[in-house]
């Protein structure tokens, strides 16, 4: 469905983002026929570029990030035309009239204002968009994460940006919540009728959260060293995952609804602390080891020369406080340098209460419900059956095992095509409001405070592996397993 037109300016339009992201986002949704003119793309940042230039740097980085097959070039002539560049100082006074001027035509679209720089110049460049006067009745601002790095920055910055817009107007982004199976938790859950009665302590007996990355620092060491993986990871997207398992039921798919039940999952976390921090949490560091096919380097390396208590791994044993959730672990872990690049959530039902068959028949593995979140989306239930053949009755188990990619012979749009088109509708059901970003930041302070109060360190493991032995220990204490697929 087609969306009205729109002007997206892009700060930071030069930068990381905008190039293997948004950019190509907007593409494929333009070639899905999603845009009505006069829609403008307009990147803004300090880059002295022409308009021209502009266009010959998208056009760089479709051909370079788009897959095969899908950069045509007429399309991409089409989607140029639609694009203009506006070099902009967030701190100074340069370039801001140039983009009223350009942004007032007089022609009526939707404006998007993107902010794909460092949380930094938030601030800064929320209050130019004021001074200059360049908030209409339907500007909305779309922000990306760090939103802080610990509590008090988080208040910090989302006062200074709600000084200037309201709530209504913040798109915070969460990329986690615009993959399809992500979204597909809340149809697995909210739109079939049999897991709802058993989603529950009753019936499930504890929950894992994998999120494992091959990948290492991808010259984002300067970042990510001040971070680690519980800020970069765990505070957003791992918590975003427990909360659409957890949440009760919401009355509608209405932003408000949603995110209600999403926040009350954030508050009943139970809270990990110095006392106990020791206990339900690893922290992890990778070092040399081999990914992919080869040798890769150590973590301290890859700094070059650095000396690094950052955790690239983390894991933890996650309760949630309230009726539905008592006594059910959720496991969590995420690592950069793992086996794979491989994310599930798998809930682990209770086994049956009692066994009728004999010792012959086998053991009764206890059903497993696994969502493949990537790659390789899907869903597969596991279930005993009896093995086939006059053996007699010995039981076995198998899986319903259903793959997006085979089921639908469609391409499976990137997480930003959604989110971005949602902030065009004005559909803040997949953002993160402001009391939610908080809510996950109590939770998460804490285990920092405790992490820096106890001086835990980081465990090594060897790159390629999954992770280090005291976070299989962790799971392992409670006579359960991680699952590997
Ligand atoms: C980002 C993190 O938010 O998510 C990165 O900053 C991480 O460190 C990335 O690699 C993972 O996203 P995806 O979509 O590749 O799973």
């Amino acid at each position: 469905i087609p969306v009205e037109p729109f002007d997206c300016v892009v700060f930071g339009g030069t930068g990381d983002l905008a190039e293997r992201k948004l950019l190509p986002a907007l593409y494929h949704r333009q070639v899905e026929g999603q845009f009505t003119e006069p829609t403008r793309i307009i990147g803004a940042s300090r880059s002295a570029l022409s308009h021209e230039e502009y266009r010959k740097f998208a056009q760089d980085a479709l051909k370079e990030h788009l897959k095969k097959g899908e950069y045509d070039e007429a399309e991409v002539a089409k989607f140029c035309e639609r694009l203009y560049y506006v070099p902009v100082d967030a701190k100074a006074e340069q370039g801001w009239g140039e983009l009223k001027k350009l942004l007032d035509d007089g022609k009526e679209r939707i404006r998007v204002f993107y902010l794909a720089v460092a949380p930094g110049i938030f601030g800064p460049i929320s209050e130019k968009i004021r001074d200059h006067k360049l908030i209409t009745k339907s500007t909305r601002i779309v922000v990306e994460k760090p939103i802080g790095r610990d509590l008090a920055s988080a208040l910090e910055l989302n006062d200074t940006i709600g000084r200037v817009f309201k709530e209504e107007q913040i798109y915070r982004i969460d990329h986690y919540l615009g993959k399809e199976t992500v979204q597909n938790l809340m149809a697995l859950r909210f739109a079939n009728a049999l897991y709802e009665p058993l989603w529950n302590a009753q019936h499930i007996d504890h929950v894992q959260i994998t999120v494992a990355e091959s990948v290492g620092l991808e010259g984002r060491a300067g970042y990510y060293d001040t971070a680690g993986a519980l800020r970069d990871m765990v505070q957003n997207h791992i918590m975003q995952l427990v909360c659409l398992v957890a949440m009760e039921v919401p009355s509608s798919m209405d932003s408000e609804a949603v995110r209600d039940e999403k926040l009350k999952v954030l508050r009943a976390l139970k809270p990990i602390t110095e006392a106990n921090v020791e206990q339900m949490t690893v922290r992890g560091q990778y070092r040399a080891g081999a990914s992919a096919g080869g040798p890769v380097k150590g973590y301290l390396e890859e700094l070059e020369g650095g000396v690094s208590n950052t955790e690239t791994f983390v894991a933890i044993k996650a309760e949630i406080g309230n009726w539905r959730w008592a006594g059910v672990p959720f496991y969590i872990r995420t690592g950069k340098r793992l086996a794979a690049r491989m994310s599930e959530i798998v809930i682990t039902f209770k086994p049956i209460p009692h066994n009728i068959f004999d010792a012959a028949a086998g053991r009764i593995a206890a059903n497993q419900l696994i969502i493949r979140l990537q790659p390789d989306e899907g869903v597969k239930q596991s279930l005993m059956i009896k093995d086939p053949g006059p053996g007699g009755m010995r039981l076995r188990e198998v899986s319903l095992d259903m793959s997006f990619a085979e089921a639908f012979n469609v391409r499976n749009p990137d997480a930003y095509e959604r989110l971005l088109m949602d902030t065009i509708r004005a559909n803040q059901t997949l953002f993160m409001r402001r009391d939610e970003v908080e809510a996950a930041w109590r939770f998460v302070d804490p285990i920092l405070k405790g992490w820096e109060a106890a001086g835990q360190q980081v465990q090594g493991y060897t790159a390629g592996t999954w992770g280090p032995s005291q976070a299989i220990a962790l799971i392992e204490r409670d006579g359960r397993t991680w699952h590997e697929s």
